[in-house]
């Protein structure tokens, strides 16, 4: 396994083959499609919006710009990965949010929800800390990895079971930047 992730970390971007799985036209559709069905439920609302770091902030970003809504963000750095490609399994929080959660409608905004094991960690510690409502907008998710059911209030992308990378999303902290999702060939590195 260590040998694994210590391989990945030698790669550089242009080791790998990229197919776009979801242009970013598609991207930009979607999330004015979920901007506007949360304005519509938070009417008359000023939510708080939870990003979990780091693979949300371009989601977040580009999702905000079409609320119409005031809101409050906040953010929140949670790691279950290691640098490789599969998950630990093992949810930490990295670092902690400012904001309080008491009473506040809270709507956590997540990249990608595949095993849910961070999601379901997730939801729990905010239930504790007593919010208003408690709802869920992911990007994407991969149902046929969950480990745990899941239900989702806002969701953008079911993908298949492919490791993903760009708008956000990395591997070994290569390609958030790209403006696409893609998906890593299988033919593997170049
Ligand atoms: C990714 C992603 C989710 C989580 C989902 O975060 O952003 O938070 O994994 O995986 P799970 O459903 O199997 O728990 P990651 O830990 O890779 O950190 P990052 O966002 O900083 O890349």
């Amino acid at each position: 396994m260590l040998e694994g992730i210590q391989a990945v970390n030698k790669m550089q971007p242009k080791d790998y083959r990229l197919r776009v799985l979801i242009g970013r036209e598609e991207i930009e559709n979607t999330v004015a499609r979920l901007a506007r069905e949360i304005s519509k439920d938070y009417h008359g609302k000023q939510p708080l919006l939870i990003g979990v770091l780091k693979g949300s902030f371009m989601f977040m970003a580009d999702l905000i710009r079409h609320l119409d809504l005031p809101v409050e963000i906040d953010l929140i750095r949670l790691s279950s990965y290691g640098s490789g490609m599969e998950s630990s399994g093992r949810v930490k929080v990295v670092q902690g949010l400012k904001a309080s959660v008491k009473g506040r409608d809270v709507l956590i905004i997540e990249d990608i929800v595949d095993t849910g094991r961070t999601i379901t960690f997730l939801l729990d510690y905010l239930r504790r800390r007593k919010p208003a409502s408690l709802k869920l907008c992911s990007l994407t998710t991969k149902p046929s990895r969950h480990l745990v059911p899941v239900s989702f209030d806002y969701l953008g992308f079911t993908i298949p079971d492919k490791f993903i990378v760009g708008y956000g999303l990395d591997l070994a902290e290569m390609f958030r930047n790209l403006p696409d999702i893609c998906v890593l060939d299988d033919d593997g590195p170049r």
